[in-house]
């Protein structure tokens, strides 16, 4: 994608005004090994990305503030040898142009610009007690500066987060923001709903998640926003299972917890669909629950409620839920009081996502959930697993169910990024017998 220079050029101007004075390094995730010779597919860091949309490995970001504002990317040079090999990199001088840079350097030359750009500087920004190499490299940047102290040369004094300048930034999503993940979201949509299509017993959950890859993939999405969950019957209470290599029984269902990441972008979606199309009476009846539970959650997504609202209304739904199927006896109150709903429904409903699928941003300020406000996104995702255990009777063993949206807070109340997925007990049916 080209990168939109006048967008992350305006986010880093605003970060500068955050800092006030001083400078700000942000370096990039480094390449990640994943056995002898062989990589993970690259990622670049979130943060930095945001400020500079720059894709590469080993490069940083420094901003100086003060009555002469400087952005400064420090990359990779060109390498026609490496790029025979690995592909195009911009090197610093096409960087500085296509991502609006006022100055562009070699990677290589980290060690010898900064301490000259420390100088005299009173506070310095960085992510500290992130990344162990960099508290020792920056550390040694600033004793370089100390050193120069008979010379009349200061080092910073301030230290501050990186992190904590830019999170509550990304907290609020930008027009630009968000039409990459309503792209991630319709991407992740169709994937589920091409699933349901293509689900039939005997299949195995691989050639589910690989029905998935395909969508995103051919949609233009880089790679998964998160490891992928296509969990069959007993694997679907497994909150975290990702082994994916069970066959799909009639009778069971099946839950995916899947979505694509689109230019940084995640989305976050959960569907439970019968494998063989039809839901039993049983699943239907708890289905209808956690649904019930989700569309209480959105609806409770709006300016002037908290953080907290949509989990609250998910709450008192489920709850009384489980009194109904007989898990639970006596009233909704105070069973929610003493989190009497804990075996069958163990996570909270909502987190912030964004460029992380657990995005960044503080969840409570002194001490009270946050405001919903328009511009931050969450996801919706109630649910409900009933094991083999705590006294579920067998009629209702290993269904696993949970139903997961991606909201946008808007000024009327919410917008469902993510709404084009089959949800309700006859969108899906008619998905699966098209
Ligand atoms: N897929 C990760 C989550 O739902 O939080
Ligand atoms: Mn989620
Ligand atoms: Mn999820």
């Amino acid at each position: 994608m080209t990168p939109d220079i006048a967008i992350h050029r305006a986010r880093r101007s605003h970060l500068l005004e955050t800092l006030g004075e001083g400078v700000l390094i942000l370096a990039t995730a480094p390449e990640a090994r994943r056995n002898r010779d062989a990589h993970y597919p690259y990622r670049f860091d979130s943060h930095f990305y945001y400020l500079t949309a720059f894709p590469e490995p080993e490069a940083v970001l420094v901003l100086i503030a003060g009555k002469r504002p400087r952005q400064i990317l420090f990359c990779r040079e060109k390498n026609e040898e490496r790029e025979i090999w690995d592909g195009f990199r911009y090197g610093p001088k096409a960087a500085k142009a296509a991502f609006g840079f006022d100055a562009a350097y070699p990677y290589d030359e980290l060690d010898r610009r900064l301490p000259k750009l420390l100088e005299n500087q009173v506070r310095l920004a960085y992510a500290f007690a992130s990344v162990p190499a960099w508290d020792a490299r920056i550390m040694a940047w600033i004793n370089v500066v100390r050193g120069k102290a008979r010379t009349g040369v200061t080092a910073p004094v301030n230290l501050s987060d990186a992190h904590a300048l830019i999170d509550p930034l990304r907290l609020f999503k930008d027009a630009h923001e968000i039409e990459l993940m309503q792209r991630a979201a319709d991407l992740s949509a169709q994937a589920h709903r091409d699933t349901m299509r293509l689900c039939k017993p005997g299949m195995g959950e691989g050639e589910l998640e690989a029905e998935l890859m395909r969508v995103w993939r051919a949609g233009g999405c880089q790679a998964p926003a998160y490891t992928p969950i296509v969990a069959g019957g007993a694997n679907a209470c497994v909150l975290h299972y990702v082994a994916n290599d069970q066959p799909l029984k009639a009778g069971d269902l099946v839950l995916i917890d899947a979505a694509g990441e689109y230019h940084g972008y995640a989305a976050d979606i959960t569907r439970t669909f019968p494998v063989n199309g039809h839901f039993s009476g049983a699943q239907k009846e708890v289905y209808a629950i956690v649904l019930a539970a989700q569309l209480a959650a959105i609806a409770a997504v709006r300016p002037g409620l908290d953080f907290n609202a949509p989990h609250a209304a998910a709450l008192r739904v489920l709850t009384q839920g489980l009194v109904d199927l007989k898990l639970l006896t006596g009233e909704v109150d105070g069973l929610i009081e003493q989190g009497a709903y804990k075996p069958w429904y163990m996570h909270k409903t909502s987190h912030w996502i964004g460029l992380d699928v657990h995005d960044v941003g503080d969840y409570k300020a002194a001490g009270a959930w946050r405001e919903l406000q328009p511009g931050m996104t969450l996801t919706v995702e109630p649910g409900l697993y009933l094991r083999p255990a705590d006294n579920v009777p067998k009629a209702l063993w290993n269904i696993g169910i949970r139903i997961e949206d991606d909201v946008l807070v808007t000024q009327a109340g919410c917008h469902v990024l993510t709404a084009a997925a089959p949800k309700s007990v006859a969108e899906i049916e008619a998905a699966m017998h098209p």
